[in-house]
């Protein structure tokens, strides 16, 4: 902790876990477990690629946050502008009106997006720039003689975020059932967990994802195609565990899309800035969507803001008339939010981060694939430096986990073992168990030795506790 660091509650006892459990409604939390016994885990600092908590406890932050904070914690030059613009002009809305930080991003959002994909509507996250991209496609298709085309097609598993539009399309049963009815039309296909494909497909990766981007084909012929506006894929899916699309996956999918007039949304909350190596990982994958959807990595975290970015197709009927997109936030391109992400897209630049990516990503792998000599490892995926490593009762026959079992490993050992053991990362079972990884875009050999030996040794245990 630095010495100028004021707190009103005195960190370092259980005083702040217990107001925490008291009063801060956590997120996707089961807070039953901090009543009987658990205790908050709050975290007080960062600096680079690693974080601290309120007892002074040192960890490595190999979530990045949650898939954020891409040139690592602690960078003072990132506060100083949003302080800067805060004096400056705290606050404007683009709401009819403009301010320069919004416009400057907004420009170099779309000199960073494939094709011609340069229209920047900013929102505050990754949920409502989804949203956005639905209501989009909607009035899109109204206006131009396709008025019935309002359903979404999305893949089984995916996470799109937590506003009613955005729950529909996310394909995680659990996370919507309390909420249902949901927005109705969200269809949802096979995801291209390739682990896991039938026994046909399971030697040819390219046959597996032609299987796969063809199921979306078969959903929109069985809707109907006069009822469908839209597929939504993550470039990688994250939940789930880290699938990276087949090879000629994502050039399937974008020709279905034409031949149903059915827009392709890249939901990049996670996978743009860096995290595949690119601004944005279509254009890794060398395939144009209609729209992108991101957030997260835009400002590493040291400010809130998201954008869905459209085609000059999809803006072309709003240039007309009365016609407008009725639809925005409050905070939507924050001055300050703008300010700091340009200012961290220009350390991507300076410090050339998709490059050191691009550089080291080979090793990352190569250093978690050593994990796939314990029983446990089932496999090992992912692309950049965004990985899942799945976990499995039986690697040859390659048997999952019970809900029972999967509950005792990674709720009852997995979560709390890694994290007592210096690492913050994610233990899934959203589907199958996986244990996701996303360090800053910053690190290297030095900190992937550090992740898979933590995980060696607590992947060990895990077996021998089971
Ligand atoms: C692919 C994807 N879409 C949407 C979201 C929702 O983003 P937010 O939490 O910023 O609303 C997430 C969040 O993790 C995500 O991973």
């Amino acid at each position: 902790m630095t010495a100028t660091t004021q707190y009103l509650i005195e960190p370092g006892n259980d005083r702040m876990a217990n107001s925490a459990r008291d009063h801060l409604w956590m997120h996707f939390t089961r807070h039953s477990s901090y009543y009987e016994g658990g205790h908050v885990p709050v975290i007080v600092k960062g600096d680079g690629a690693y974080i601290w908590d309120d007892h002074g406890k040192k960890y490595f932050d190999g979530l990045s946050g949650l898939f954020v904070v891409q040139v690592g914690h602690g960078r003072r030059e990132l506060a100083a502008v949003g302080a800067k613009q805060a004096e400056e002009l705290a606050f404007f809305p683009i709401w009819s009106y403009a301010h320069p930080r919004a416009i400057e991003l907004a420009e170099r959002l779309a000199h960073y997006a494939p094709g011609d994909l340069n229209r920047v509507f900013f929102t505050t996250g990754g949920g409502e720039a989804v949203e956005t991209a639905w209501k989009l496609a909607k009035q899109f298709f109204k206006l131009t003689g396709k008025p019935t085309k309002h359903k979404v097609i999305s893949r089984a598993i995916a996470y799109h975020g937590t506003p009613q539009g955005a729950l529909s399309i996310t394909g995680i049963p659990d996370a919507k059932i309390p909420f249902e009815p949901l927005v109705p039309g969200a269809v949802k296909v096979p995801n291209t967990n390739f682990y896991r494909a039938e026994e046909e497909y399971r030697h040819d990766e390219k046959l597996f994802g032609l299987w796969a981007a063809n199921r979306i084909a078969e959903a929109i012929e069985f809707e109907g195609p006069d009822s469908v506006a839209a597929v939504f894929v993550e470039p990688v899916q994250n939940s789930g565990g880290c699938f990276p699309p087949p090879p000629g996956y994502l050039e399937r999918v974008r020709e279905i899309c034409d031949q149903y007039d059915v827009l392709m949304v890249a939901d990049e909350t996670i996978t743009a800035f860096g995290r595949i190596g690119d601004m944005f990982a279509m254009n890794r994958f060398g395939v144009t969507p209609d729209i992108i959807t991101c957030a997260k990595g835009m400002s590493s975290g040291y400010s809130a803001i998201g954008a869905m970015i459209a085609s000059e197709r999809l803006f072309e009927p709003f240039k007309h008339g009365t016609t407008s997109f009725l639809h925005g936030y409050t905070w939507g391109g924050h001055p300050v939010a703008a300010a700091v992400a340009l200012a961290n897209l220009d350390l991507f630049e300076s410090e050339g981060i998709n490059e050191h990516v691009l550089a080291n990503e080979g090793n990352f792998r190569r250093t978690l694939d050593k994990l796939n000599d314990l029983p446990i490892v089932g496999d090992v995926r992912g692309a950049g430096y965004f990985y899942g490593i799945e976990l499995v009762k039986d690697k040859v026959t390659r048997e999952t986990f019970n809900d029972d079992e999967a509950e005792r490993l990674l709720r009852g050992f997995l979560s709390k073992a890694l994290f007592d053991n210096g690492l913050y990362c994610r233990a899934d079972d959203r589907g199958d168990p996986v244990v996701q990884l996303a360090p800053p875009l910053t690190c290297g050999q030095k900190e992937f030795d550090e992740i898979e030996g933590i995980l060696r040794s607590v992947l060990t245990e895990a077996w021998s506790v089971l």
